[in-house]
Order: C-alpha cells, then sequence, then structure tokens
C-alpha cells in the first residue's frame, strides 16, 4: 500500500486524486450510463475533465467524456459519446487538469474492457410482447 502510494505520488506529483471506478474487474458497460468513481484530498484542483482514453490502438483513444467535474462529488455517471461506446479491452478513464491538457494527467484507472449489459435488471428493455395478443386472423379457415 505504501509503495502504490509512492508510486501515486511520484507519478502524479502533488496530486492525490485517484480512480476508484472502473476497475479492472467492472469494466464499462457498452449500452446507458456508466459509472466514474474517485476519491481526493482537500489539496487537490478543484476540478477536472473526464477522458475515455486506449494506447493500445492506433490511432489512439483521447474521448473526452465529461468537463468541468466537480471534485467534490466523488462519484459521476457518464453518457456515451455521440458515437456510442467503443467494444474491446486495453481503455483507462484519465482525469486530467482541462479540455485543453488532455494529457496532465490527475489520475488514472485500471486497464478495463467494455462488455454487453448484464441482464440482471436488463429484461425491461425487450420490446412490449402486444404481438402475442393480436388475434390469429386466418385460422379456423
Ligand atoms: C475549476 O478549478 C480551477 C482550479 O483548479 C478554478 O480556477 C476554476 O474556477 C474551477 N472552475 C469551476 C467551474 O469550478
Ligand atoms: C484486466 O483484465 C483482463 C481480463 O479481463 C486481463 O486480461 C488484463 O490483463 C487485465 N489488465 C490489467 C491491467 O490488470
Amino acid at each position: 500500500m505504501r509503495t502504490f502510494a509512492t508510486i501515486l505520488a511520484f507519478a502524479a506529483s502533488a496530486m492525490a486524486y485517484s480512480v476508484t471506478a472502473p476497475t479492472n474487474a467492472t469494466g464499462f458497460s457498452t449500452s446507458g450510463q456508466n459509472t466514474v468513481s474517485w476519491s481526493m484530498v482537500s489539496t487537490d484542483a478543484a476540478n477536472f475533465t473526464i477522458v475515455l482514453s486506449n494506447q493500445q490502438v492506433n490511432p489512439p483513444v483521447q474521448q473526452i467524456l465529461a468537463a468541468l467535474v466537480v471534485g467534490t462529488l466523488g462519484t459521476i455517471q457518464v453518457n456515451p459519446p455521440s458515437t456510442g461506446w467503443p467494444t474491446g479491452s486495453g481503455y483507462q478513464i484519465n482525469l486530467v487538469a482541462n479540455s485543453q491538457q488532455l494529457s496532465s494527467i490527475l489520475a488514472q484507472s485500471d486497464q478495463f474492457s467494455f462488455h454487453a449489459p448484464t441482464s440482471s435488471s436488463g429484461s425491461s428493455s425487450s420490446l412490449p410482447t402486444t404481438s402475442l395478443v393480436v388475434p390469429p386472423t386466418f385460422s379456423g379457415q
């Protein structure tokens, strides 16, 4: 834990933002909103911009998901980009200083993958089954 904190302090100098979600285990869903969570200390910048990044593809992905996010919120739901969520692996969430300084990274999530939405509560999105009550017009002829 101390080693991790030391590395983080070195990588991000005086900043102490830390991304707590998504993790490699949770990933992001390819449908609907996804959750970004973080921890901070009082000396951190008051706000930041959330960037979806993937350096493992060519060209690399740098997609702004939310700008001027207030740090004290601790968590936010982000909407998909206008082109929809991507698929695949190697993605990271970066908290960066602002929309003009995407390489000024305050904190970085685990690498994670996009996965299809879990169906535990997702059956409500299926089409209504009204076709089942349409009378069988030609039966009995
Ligand atoms: C965002 O934070 C910067 C300092 O990091 C501050 O100057 C600016 O006023 C803040 N903007 C908003 C909209 O909170
Ligand atoms: C993230 O999890 C995947 C499996 O889901 C694994 O292949 C990959 O190496 C992990 N990445 C990191 C950075 O832990």
